[in-house]
């Protein structure tokens, strides 16, 4: 396979090669970038030193994608919009964006979280690749939007109890590494503010939350369900940790039982006996689940662990693309992660 990567200098574009490079069916790679036209990959991701010796291309994101067989977006939020219609133009036979611009079908969700959409036409091209819960539906997509990495743990954590009876909305409380936030340095990922600090943002309207009440509705088939995300930053560079706190209508005797059943046969999520730390995910393409459930069934505590550039980012989009193309959905990702780190 020909393959693509716009935006490859980037942290989500970076994690992006590092997996496709390893892909057993993927021979040939262009990696884009503005700023680093010229340069050496392993320049702006040392890591890659050990796995190519290739430097970045200054090809337009349509130029890269001319005769690809599947090109990854990971560029900032807007960015795909305003070039998609070249993309398209272009004639890759698969678009996987990673960014929020094709995320949400609903136009009046969307707006509500990102304003309006300025390439509305496009949407219904892309399929959402939450690959753990899509699995084979996936199969055939030709444009697939990556979720969000707040947006993974939390739809993971919510599709778990989708079917059981809920007396108040979830609640999902979830905190983030600083690589969440991408390269550019800004005030809040500065390392003096962001080591040994912890705080709150985006209260009550986090961005994530249109694409996760879109898949929640869907799956209680409730236009009106809701759920709330409330996001940290946190003093680590990699992962997100998510707690969701559920209160049910009727009584429910082993939620972990029922979220492990939920995700039978998916090869990426796995259900433990005691609740996860982020150390078990990170650099893995794993989500990691846990429920606590109280004494007298009313209340569970449901604990998720993934890698934000990972599960949360570039390891879904490759396992969406094997899933959409028919291949084994665990190509080029099963490489474990780091433990200690
Ligand atoms: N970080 C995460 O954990 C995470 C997880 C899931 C999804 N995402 C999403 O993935 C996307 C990338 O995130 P990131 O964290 O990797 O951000 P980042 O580190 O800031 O990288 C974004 C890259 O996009 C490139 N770029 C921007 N506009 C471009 C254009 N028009 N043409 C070509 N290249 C362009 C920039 O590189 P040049 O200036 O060199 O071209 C930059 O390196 C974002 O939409 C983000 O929301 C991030």
């Amino acid at each position: 396979m020909k393959v693509a990567v716009v935006g490859a200098a980037g942290y989500v574009g970076g994690e992006m090669l590092r997996l496709v490079l390893q892909h057993p069916d993927v021979h040939e790679i262009v990696a884009t970038s503005r700023s680093q036209a010229g340069k050496s990959i392993a320049e702006s991701h040392p890591a890659m030193a050990l796995l190519t010796d290739a430097r970045f291309s200054a090809d337009s994101p349509a130029e890269a994608a001319r005769g690809k067989d599947v090109v990854f977006l990971a560029l900032e939020h807007g960015e795909s919009s305003k070039i998609m219609g070249s993309l398209i133009d272009s004639g890759p036979g698969m678009i996987v964006d990673l960014a929020a611009d094709f995320r949400i079908h609903d136009g009046r969700l969307h707006e509500k979280f990102y304003g309006a959409h300025p390439a509305p036409s496009l949407v219904h091209r892309f399929q959402y690749g939450l690959a753990d819960v899509r699995g084979a539906e996936l199969r055939g997509a030709v444009g697939i939007a990556a979720p969000g990495c707040f947006a993974t743990a939390a739809q993971l954590s919510l599709y778990g109890v989708a079917d059981l009876p809920l007396a108040a909305a979830p609640a999902i409380f979830a905190v983030t590494g600083s690589s969440g936030a991408g390269q550019s340095p800004k005030p809040t990922t500065h390392h003096p503010t962001r080591a040994h600090n912890m705080f709150a943002y985006s209260a009550m309207g986090h961005r994530h939350e249109g694409e996760i009440l879109e898949q929640w509705s869907g799956w209680r088939n409730d236009a009106a369900a809701h759920a709330r995300l409330m996001c940290h930053s946190g003093p680590f560079v990699r992962g997100i940790h998510a707690t969701m706190y559920l209160q049910f209508a009727e009584p429910v005797r082993d939620v972990n039982a029922h979220i492990a059943k939920r995700f039978a046969g998916r090869p990426f999520v796995r259900v433990l006996d005691a609740p996860p730390q982020l150390t078990q995910v990170v650099g893995s393409n794993f989500a990691l689940l846990h429920a606590a459930t109280s004494d007298d069934g009313r209340e569970a505590q449901v604990m998720c662990v993934i890698d934000n550039l990972v599960k949360g980012a570039g390891g879904q989009a490759l396992q969406a693309m094997n899933l959409a193309l028919g291949l084994d959905e665990r190509a080029g990702l099963t490489a474990p992660g780091v433990f200690p780190c």
